[in-house]
């Protein structure tokens, strides 16, 4: 292993020719495993993998192979993006290529592993073959770049993601890593970095589309004795995971992008700030930096180039508003994660006020691509104005799920159409909401909208972090809305007036509007159309006077929503009818006489006790009593509850 790192260091890191000699790209080929003699089979090992069952699969695996196969290579990989297919193993023979299974239990190991190594391919559970360069075809398998999943996407940032294995530093210096950065700190100057930045066009992938190169020469230009590099992957937005899924499964790249990130800006400390709870993101970034200091890669006059770096990682204390940089310096200093007014900005006055540079970790992704391949290169791709790519985690109602990367410019329907394959269970599509709980909603009238920062801001729709949730016919919008006030008015740190207090009166008008009144002719049908109208103008406040980025676009999803589905809010107000059923408030159950046997189910499981009758008698519903919570309707074995 000493010889391997010594051999890595001369011939790879250090070695002044960008061209590598055949020799060295010999050794490089065989640690990447692309000629291998023996059968190697890759498991996914991200959270969504381990969640679907891949330890127990990586254990089948192993105990198969010790017991018929014993030369058999078992290696664990991060997640290739389809969270559907987990636990996703792939199989390479020798000689051949490779082969990719999907949803692979611990009890399909064995006639999976039969069949393959006996050339006999069950094909229910394949997705298909990837291979280039002499390698044997599987006859009658399709490629998986063809598949629709992959087929759309351009995947620069993902391209390490489920290839190679995230706790081995050899593995991602044979995939060309961590050249980009000594090449950086030996080679060139602060500013020829931030140059480079600057001139491929970058832009801040949290959602705002700052230029990044800008920001960095902010820090640099900003005379002080220290400076800091953050990278937040703090990832605020319920659901998201497409930050966690990066950080599992290609941490080294995440680490050389901050590494150069910090030498830009001039900074010899730099944080990762890290959403609490990611107990094995957190794991394997430590082991990825603990290696990198073992090759000498941080500390003290790194590799003779007179920089000095470390890096250290900080758990968030779990709160939205953290994830907002000035709150998130606040918590790192101790204090209260409460924001500040901006300006000063944290480039010119953030941590401990020195200069700091926080940057999202999909930006940091694209740092060391950019110094290996050129800011030209970079601007190839996408959009004039928003060059590069874009991750999306998607997640809810579409038939598949998961982390995908799209060239900027593509329109939101080749991503719900093609890579998501539609909607779950025939469904209509209704909607799909980009940046989470303080995002907009895109109706299929804008489906045409390609995704591009300015572009999208032009409509009114925020790019946000990377949430890309899927609504169908059977979501309520006004639900939906006052779920996301009651998360904003949760996490809202009352700091000022305009957030703590609208958020509070925004939920409390949203709660009445999916409720029905004790009496309805005590004019209250007035008083809740009153409410939605205020709703507007306490909007208006909040965005114009909320201190920080939480309260401003706290009311996006109800002005998104009442522009987009005013006839749901007037339904639920004038008529009380919620038409997708999910308002319990509104809903009235009944029992159809002809139906019911008088089995009892629904009266034993009713919670309020709202279900009253003689055993094999029609039961019947006290309306009064009733919460609307739908157990009965659920339980009903002879569609006997009818719900209106
Ligand atoms: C309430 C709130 C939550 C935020 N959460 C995150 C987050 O989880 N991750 C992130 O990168 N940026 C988040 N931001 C944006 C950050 O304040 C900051 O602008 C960003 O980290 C800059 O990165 P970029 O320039 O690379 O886009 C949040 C902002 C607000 C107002």
């Amino acid at each position: 292993m000493e010889d391997l790192k010594t051999f890595l260091l001369q011939k790879v890191l250090l070695y002044e020719s960008d061209t590598l000699t055949a020799e060295t790209e010999k050794v490089l080929q065989q640690i990447r495993r692309e000629k291998t003699s023996i059968p190697v089979i890759y498991v996914s090992s991200g959270t969504s993998s381990i969640i679907a069952g891949s330890e127990k699969t990586f254990a089948a695996l192993k105990t198969y192979a010790a017991e018929n196969q014993p030369d058999t290579l078992i290696v664990k990989v991060g997640c290739t993006g389809p969270a559907n297919f987990e636990p996703l193993v792939s199989i390479q023979m020798p000689g051949k290529n490779k082969l990719f299974f999907r949803n692979i239990s611990e009890e399909k190991v064995e006639p999976l592993l039969n069949g393959v190594f006996h050339n006999d391919i069950n094909d229910d559970d394949l997705v298909g073959q990837s291979g280039s360069h002499g390698f044997e075809l599987w006859p009658g398998i399709s490629f998986i770049t063809d598949h629709p999943f992959f087929a759309r996407q351009k995947r620069i940032i993902l391209s390490n993601c489920g290839c190679y294995d995230p706790e081995s530093i050899e593995e991602y210096i044979a995939r060309g890593g961590y050249r980009s950065y000594v090449k950086a700190i030996r080679n060139y100057t602060f500013e020829e970095v931030c140059d480079i930045i600057e001139k491929s066009g970058l832009r801040g992938r949290s959602g705002g589309g700052y230029q990044t190169g800008v920001k960095w020469k902010q820090a640099l230009s900003t005379s002080s004795n220290a400076r800091y590099l953050i990278c937040n992957a703090k990832e605020s937005d319920p659901g998201a995971f497409a930050d966690r899924t990066i950080l599992e499964s290609d941490p080294h790249r995440l680490i050389e992008g901050i590494a150069i990130a910090s030498y830009a800006i001039g900074a010899s400390s730099a944080i990762i700030y890290l959403r609490s709870g990611s107990d094995h993101a957190r794991m394997r970034l430590q082991k990825a930096i603990q290696m990198a200091h073992e090759y000498g890669l941080f500390g003290h006059n790194i590799l003779s180039s007179g920089y000095n770096l470390d890096i250290i990682i900080k758990k968030e204390p779990g709160a939205f508003v953290c994830g907002e940089e000035t709150a998130l310096i606040n918590s790192l200093e101790g204090k209260r994660g409460m924001p500040q007014l901006k300006p000063p900005y944290p480039t010119t006055s953030g941590l401990s006020g020195k200069p700091t540079v926080i940057n999202n970790v999909e930006t940091l992704m694209n740092v060391p691509l950019i110094m290996q391949n050129g800011p030209e290169w970079f601007r190839s791709i996408g959009t004039q104005t928003s060059p590069g790519t874009k991750v999306f985690a998607v997640a809810g109602r579409g038939r598949l799920s998961g982390v995908i990367e799209v060239e900027m410019g593509t329109n939101l329907k080749t991503i719900i159409d093609d890579i998501i394959d539609g909607i779950k269970d025939g469904k209509e599509f209704k909607a799909v909401q980009l940046g989470g709980a303080s995002g907009t909603f895109i109706t299929s009238a804008d489906l045409d909208t390609l995704v591009d920062f300015d572009l999208m801001r032009e409509k009114g729709i925020g790019m946000g972090a990377g949430g890309f949730i899927i609504i169908d016919e059977n979501t309520c919008m006004v639900d939906l809305v006052r779920y996301y006030m009651e998360f904003i008015r949760n996490e809202s740190c009352g700091k000022c007036i305009p957030c703590r207090e609208g958020t509070g009166r925004m939920l409390e008008i949203l709660e009445s509007v999916i409720r029905k009144p004790a009496n309805e002719d005590s004019g209250t049908t007035l008083e809740r159309f009153k409410g939605v109208m205020q709703l507007e103008t306490i909007s208006t406040v909040m965005k114009d006077a909320s201190l920080c980025g939480l309260g401003q676009t706290a009311p996006n999803p109800f002005i998104s929503a009442l522009k987009n589905f005013r006839d749901e809010f007037e339904e639920h107000i004038f008529d009380r009818k919620c038409r997708s059923n999910v308002c319990r408030g509104l809903r009235t159950f009944s029992i159809d006489v002809e139906k019911c046997t008088g089995c009892t189910a629904c009266a034993a499981k009713c919670p309020v006790n709202a279900i009253y009758g003689t055993r094999l008698q029609p039961f019947f519903i006290v309306e009064e009593k009733c919460t609307g919570c739908g157990v009965c309707y659920d339980i009903c074995k002879f569609s006997a509850i009818s719900v209106k």
